[in-house]
């Protein structure tokens, strides 16, 4: 039997946005308002408008979570719903009532809540007003939105995060065109993540200047970067790579500032973002108390061929590698499967960034409808999620064994849920969603995952 130490947490992610639906919303999200203009981009045109209805059935839900053992679950306030008036902080009494009865029922039913503030959902007014995080008027209106949060729920929740995979707004809305408002310039996207880091870091302020008995942190996307092979040039590729997409934000809420590489990087570029020494000692001075970390592929990169003649996105600096002979999963877009990738993040962690306290904020195996087997007796067999889940868990598991300070499992995700342009295209659930009669059913793995958690280990 692998064990986990004393207390881990064993649950599941999800969203306000991805699961909520906009029953009594108050103002629309960037995912409302791109449904309206543009429906055809979203798979199948299933709209973020009913989802799983999480604001009429979070009872039944939590009775779901607890029938398989959940000891913590994450979700997120949605800034469009709690906040009525952006500018002024005026909150909507409704979501108030929502989101405190939400949160009373998971610690009623002994589940530990971590409850994010941002993911992904841009209030669209702001979008639209002051250009979102391109502008830094919205940090502070971030805050305002933080401070609420925090003074409504702070003296059940202890434990919260500021942003879930806060470079992911920044590739799909300012490089790659897959979420809202779509643009395409590096320029941009620097100052758009720079300024995403800084409200993180002034909400990581107003947390502690609150008093309030809890943690914060902040939820990263770490997909550790592996080169073709020991070529030098391959291995520069894969440094540069590593700096865009995990210590960008990685050492500043860390470590409290920015990699020197890659501010020469821009700098050589004359792409640096505005900044202020008043608003750097804030970044050093909010670092995090723990980590989520989300993980789902590998990233593969080799040295480029020819180097563009513009410098528009980071893969100028490298190329991406599909591995010989890998395994990759066919309902994932044959995505990479490279579970190692775990025990390198832990070990990472552990020599790199002090060891710090983290948990695995996501950990999701997507499978499609189909390959979702309905047995004779109408049971549902998902044991390829299981296996695959165990072969990543051993790999943890050893890097806990290591020393590594892993305190958590969360998987991606609770009921199959609305994943943004992809919609319900890939499933990830314990429990199957029926999009046509909201009925929950649950799955295989969850049965396995239900003795998981209570023996804490397999
Ligand atoms: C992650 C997101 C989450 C979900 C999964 C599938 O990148 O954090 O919202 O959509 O992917």
């Amino acid at each position: 039997m692998k064990k986990f130490p004393e207390n881990f947490f064993w649950g599941a992610a999800a969203s306000g946005p991805q699961t909520e639906g906009i029953t009594n919303k108050i103002n629309k999200s960037i995912w409302d308002i791109w449904f309206e203009k543009e429906p055809e981009r979203f798979y199948n045109q299933i709209s973020p408008y009913v989802v799983c209805d999480t604001y009429n059935k979070f009872k039944e839900d939590i009775k779901l979570m607890k029938e398989i053992n959940f000891n913590s679950f994450r979700t997120s306030i949605q800034w469009s719903r709690l906040i009525k008036d952006f500018y002024t902080g005026e909150v909507d009494p409704d979501a108030v009532r929502f989101y405190n009865e939400y949160i009373d029922e998971l610690i009623k039913n002994g589940i530990e809540p971590i409850i994010n503030l941002y993911h992904f959902d841009m209030p669209a007014n702001l979008q639209e007003e002051l250009g979102g995080w391109e502008n830094k008027k919205t940090i502070e209106l971030f805050v305002i939105f933080a401070k609420k949060a925090f003074e409504l729920f702070g003296d059940r929740v202890k434990y919260w995060t500021t942003f879930n995979e806060p470079i992911v707004p920044v590739e799909g809305g300012y490089l790659y065109n897959f979420h809202y408002p779509c643009k395409k310039d590096m320029r941009l996207a620097v100052q758009v993540a720079y300024n995403i880091i800084l409200a993180h870091a002034k909400a990581v302020q107003e947390y502690r200047r609150q008093k309030l008995d809890g943690k914060i942190g902040v939820i990263l996307n770490l997909t550790p970067t592996y080169t073709r092979d020991e070529r030098p040039e391959d291995k520069k590729a894969a440094h540069i790579a590593d700096l865009f997409f995990n210590r960008s934000f990685l050492d500043p809420m860390v470590k409290g500032e920015f990699p020197q590489d890659l501010i020469e990087i821009l700098k050589e570029h004359n792409m640096l973002p505005e900044t202020t020494e008043e608003e750097k000692s804030i970044i050093l001075n909010s670092k995090v108390d723990y980590l989520g970390v989300n993980y789902y592929v590998p990233r593969r990169v080799k040295a480029v061929e020819k180097t563009p003649k513009e410098f528009t996105e980071p893969e100028y600096y490298f190329e991406y590698h599909i591995k010989e002979n890998g395994r990759f999963n066919p309902y994932r877009d044959g995505n990479e499967i490279h579970p190692v990738a775990l025990y390198d993040i832990a070990k990472n962690i552990q020599e790199n960034y002090n060891n710090i306290p983290w948990y695995i904020g996501e950990i999701g195996i997507a499978m499609s409808l189909d390959s979702e087997k309905t047995l004779p007796d109408g049971r549902i067999d998902d044991s390829f999620r299981t296996n695959l889940l165990i072969e990543h868990l051993d790999e943890l598991h050893k890097a806990i064994q290591e020393g590594a300070n892993c305190f958590g499992v969360h998987q991606w995700t609770f009921i199959d849920n609305w994943s943004w342009l992809n919609s319900f295209k890939r499933r990830y659930g314990f429990y199957r969603l029926d999009l046509e009669t909201g009925e929950r059913k649950i799955k295989e793995h969850a049965k396995w995952f239900k003795e998981v958690a209570k023996n804490n280990g397999y």
